[in-house]
């Protein structure tokens, strides 16, 4: 048994064949959904207007809950989650996810030039295609590039700023919401029509189970991710840095300066991208690494772990606990990567709902994706989809709290 294996296992409680999390969390994909028309709302979701956009397009927010009180709002605009109680040890709600109240705030210039994808999905590619092109099939396609030289996020109107197609549902296990999007063959360069559709579930087990499901007229690359921004403490608190993270991951990919991965599989052994034990985010920040210097800090696409076998199941990919509030995040998905990012480019700039500056590292996105820059690094699971083929990828995020600030070390 490996150390890592055998700390995974201590962390979640859990026995190394069920490293997939548990039932609850495996039957989330499982589920019969029936949707509602718009205008009937199941019980337990609410919709109202979220204001408009410059076009005069009405924007939906949807409140929705769960039978043990968790809330979420959603709008049809990004699909970005805005809000997401939770409850601490005590039983208290806080929102743990960073964002805003109005639409306005979200198309402000100052959020467009800080743009830090608070709580969208991400697509037609999460993360970065360097030098915005790529060539698929003997054809060289360009993109917009948003982020230095590279293309990021899908370019510079990605799907978190499109307005999708939302149908609220309940189902057995839970309530939620189907978004759908259909985007034109060469919207932002990239080639087929991608009919997209992501489906949220907030579970009665607690468990937010992402579903997304796409299919093209033309081959194309497709990394979709969700980019909610969490801090365990509730938003508008200074840091993240002393939130525990366990990522189940023995390698990281490399990156250049902006960025790029440089194709390199590297081991994290001895270095601060070595998360197999809990460890607090902060703890290694100030070591002298060129990585943490390229990205000023953590921005770094993992490897994840996996079960020989067990590709198409949702596996552990990082748990969070926040000692003092006792909140603990665990993220499983079936996704090949997950992105950590320290919320570096946080600067105070940008005020949340609570009327708090969002602060350097202030919050931290845990993105399930394949390796950035897959398009031009063969050597890395493909992103391609094909006319024949339907995209399919599931995360789950499971909110729960430990009883003692010291239960990671202990268990
Ligand atoms: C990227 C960061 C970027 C952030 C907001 C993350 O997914 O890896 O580099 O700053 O998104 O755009």
């Amino acid at each position: 048994m490996t150390r890592h294996l055998s700390a995974v296992h201590r962390c979640l409680g859990i026995g190394l064949l069920g490293m997939m999390i548990g039932p609850a969390f495996l039957q989330a994909q499982a589920q019969t959904v029936s949707t509602t028309s718009s205008s009937a709302m199941p019980p337990g979701i609410e919709r109202s207007s979220f204001g408009q956009l410059p076009d005069g397009r009405e924007v939906d927010c949807y409140r929705i809950t769960n039978d043990n009180g968790i809330e979420m709002r959603v709008i049809n605009y990004g699909g970005i989650i805005v809000s997401l109680k939770t409850p601490d040890r005590a039983g208290r709600m806080d929102d743990i996810v960073l964002g805003f109240d109005s639409i306005g705030d979200y198309l402000s210039d100052t959020y467009r030039q800080a743009n830090p994808y608070f709580g969208a999905l991400i697509g037609r590619y999460g993360n970065r295609i360097a030098n915005g092109r790529f060539t698929l099939d003997g054809e060289t396609y360009h993109l917009p590039t948003n982020d230095g030289p590279n293309t990021l996020h899908g370019g510079d109107v990605g799907f978190n700023q499109r307005l999708w197609h939302a149908e609220p549902f309940s189902s057995a296990e839970g309530r939620g919401l189907v978004l759908t999007y259909t985007s034109a063959d060469g919207e932002q360069g990239f080639p087929g029509r991608l009919s997209t559709r992501v489906r949220y579930t907030l579970t009665n087990d607690d468990e937010l189970a992402i579903d997304y499901r796409a299919r093209t007229t033309r081959a194309t690359p497709v990394n979709l991710t969700q980019h909610s921004y969490f801090n365990l403490k509730g938003e508008g608190s200074p840091s993240i840095l002393d939130h525990q993270l366990m990522i189940n991951a023995s390698a990281y990919t490399p990156v250049d300066e902006t960025l790029i991965p440089t194709g390199e599989i590297a081991d994290v052994s001895g270095t601060p991208f070595d998360f197999r034990e809990p460890t607090a985010i902060g703890a290694r920040l100030g070591q002298k690494n060129t990585q943490l210097a390229y990205a000023k800090g953590y921005d770094h696409n993992f490897v994840l772990s996996k079960n020989p076998g067990q590709d198409d199941l949702p596996t552990l990919a990082a748990r969070v606990l926040e000692p003092r509030s006792g909140r603990v995040l665990e993220v499983a998905t079936t996704e090949p990567g997950l992105q950590f990012y320290s919320g570096n480019f946080l600067d105070g700039s940008l005020t949340g709902k609570s009327g708090r500056p969002y602060t350097h590292r202030s919050g931290l996105a845990l993105e399930t994706q394949h390796f950035p820059d897959s398009p031009n690094q063969p050597n890395f699971p493909s992103t391609i989809l094909r006319p024949d083929e339907t995209y399919h990828s599931q995360t789950i995020y499971r909110f729960s709290t430990t009883a003692s600030e010291n239960q990671l070390a202990t268990d």
